[in-house]
């Protein structure tokens, strides 16, 4: 029998036009299609191996023993391939993560992109990008979109089967990004129930969804002319409606802090400046500036006027999915 086991890399990435809803909770089916930038900068290494003597699945992250709570969202989600396969028997799980978990950088998106495809290797599945992103969507929604590198779309689709990733343009222009990170410490409001309370009772929830579909036709024109500006004006102004809605949730909340505004300051003067520089903001405090990447050490020059070194962080776009033949860390 061949030996079931494999290892897969996956990007975070950061969503220019943004998921922020579930029409099913169960699926993972968003209410609109969202599209994002994968990062080079930030990422998960996952290595999954199905074992004949174990009575439970095992997870460990950076090395170490997770308990039964987070062991757990890792079985649900390997039940999505036993059930897939009819398969039974567990696996250890391995994962290092190359992210700022829960910084609001997306460590899930990154982290269930390469379960999945770690689950793909180990099982010796003939699956497409396409279909596995499919299952990375059921871990979490972001983590669609990892499966893919560049500028990548997530289609709500009309069922599980077709709510998935789709690969727009490489990004291999003059593409960059510096991340501003404002709180690194874990936030307060999960996306996840953050989401679910904004269309429960925002009023401006199906605005938003009507015009995050212009927005998304918008914005793949603006990335077809390779025009950096344009997709950072759409960006910018969906982020920001997106933010909107949760100030208008019952009860009202947002993921701003003060340093987040001192960080759109910041934005605004570099344009002043003539930079081509424009901001999103995830569920969490921190800011990205999609930039040109020729651009990206000056920005960052500039931005530590106002932040530490440490805070800025700058990025390429990131590939796609990777498989990992040989695993770098200790066993
Ligand atoms: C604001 O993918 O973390 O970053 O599907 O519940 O796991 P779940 O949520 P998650 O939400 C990400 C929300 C966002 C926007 C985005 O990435 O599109």
């Amino acid at each position: 029998m061949q030996k079931r086991i494999g290892a897969c890399r996956a990007h975070t990435n950061i969503a220019l036009i943004k998921y922020w809803g579930k029409r099913d909770q169960t699926l993972f089916l968003p209410t609109s299609s969202s599209l994002s930038l994968t990062l080079n900068a930030f990422y998960t290494d996952t290595r999954v191996q199905w074992l004949d003597n174990l009575s439970n699945d095992l997870f460990y992250l950076n090395g170490e023993k997770q308990s039964k709570e987070e062991t757990n969202k890792i079985s649900r989600f390997l039940d999505l391939f036993r059930d897939e396969l009819g398969i039974n028997g567990y696996a250890k799980v391995e994962s290092y993560n190359h992210v700022p978990t829960a910084a609001g950088l997306a460590s899930s998106a990154s982290a269930f992109a390469a379960l999945a495809g770690a689950c793909r290797e180990s099982l010796h599945l003939d699956w497409s990008n396409e279909k596995l992103s499919t299952f990375a969507r059921r871990g979490s929604g972001s983590a669609t979109r990892s499966v893919y590198g560049g500028f990548v779309e997530w289609n709500k689709g009309t069922s599980s089967v077709d709510s998935k990733a789709i690969a727009i343009d490489d990004a291999n222009w003059d593409v960059g990004m510096v991340i501003i990170a404002i709180n690194k410490a874990k936030k307060k409001v999960s996306s996840r129930e953050g989401m679910q309370l904004t269309v429960a009772t925002s009023p401006f929830y199906s605005q938003w969804v009507e015009q995050s579909e212009q927005d998304l036709i918008a914005i793949k024109e603006a990335i077809a002319n390779q025009d950096i500006q344009r997709v950072g004006e759409i960006a910018e102004t969906n982020a920001m409606r997106m933010h909107a809605t949760t100030l208008a949730a019952n009860p009202p909340f947002t993921y701003f802090e003060p340093e987040t505004l001192q960080a759109i300051a910041s934005v605004q003067a570099l344009r002043e400046k003539g930079f081509t520089a424009y901001y999103t903001i995830d569920a969490g405090p921190n800011v990205k500036v999609l930039c040109k990447a020729s651009e990206m050490s000056q920005i960052k020059q500039h931005l530590s006027e106002t932040f530490t070194n440490d805070q800025l962080i700058t990025t390429t776009p990131g590939d796609a999915l990777t498989r990992l033949d040989h695993w770098e860390y200790e066993d």
